[in-house]
């Protein structure tokens, strides 16, 4: 299986999911392959911000070699399973979508965290709060891999 993480700027929180689920997934031999990417070109090339680079190293998760890139609609063929960060993220990837079939890939991240409640993780590029941010991932991450590793 093939899931790709989104948020806007792809440096904040998509790539901290990114490493999160990769590190999952690595631990349990699994071999789902896991990508980032942001609704926006603003940070295209850049490494993730230091504030995720910093949470990540501390919990044994080198993100540091990520490279930020626009989502575009050949991700929709490339990827199984589209998790947006928040609701702008997922009304912004659902507007790119081609058909029906395209449109169920795309799903709100929290939800696998507090599902039905529709929760946004909150931007730590705006916040600060990168702990709080990694806290969230970890857990949607941990029931996430649970889902996929029966795929
Ligand atoms: P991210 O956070 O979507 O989690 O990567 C942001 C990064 C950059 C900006 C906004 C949010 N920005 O305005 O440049």
């Amino acid at each position: 299986m093939k899931i790709l993480m989104v948020c806007l700027g792809n440096i904040c929180r998509s790539p901290l999911a990114e490493g999160i689920l990769t590190a999952k997934i690595a631990e349990l031999g699994l071999d789902h392959l896991v990508d980032s990417a942001g609704t926006s070109g603003w940070h295209v090339g850049s490494r993730p911000h230091e504030g995720s680079i910093k949470i990540a190293s501390e919990h044994g998760i080198d993100i540091s070699h990520q490279k930020s890139r626009q989502f575009t609609t050949s991700d929709y063929e490339d990827f199984d399973l589209i998790l947006a960060m928040d609701s702008e993220n997922y009304k912004d990837i659902m507007k790119l979508a081609a058909n029906e079939a395209q449109k169920k890939k795309v799903k709100l991240m929290l939800n696998y965290a507090h599902p039905g409640k529709n929760m946004a993780v909150p931007d730590p590029y705006y916040t600060g709060n990168f702990k709080e941010v990694y806290n969230l991932l970890e857990i949607a991450c941990a029931n996430l891999v649970t889902e996929v590793r029966m795929d």
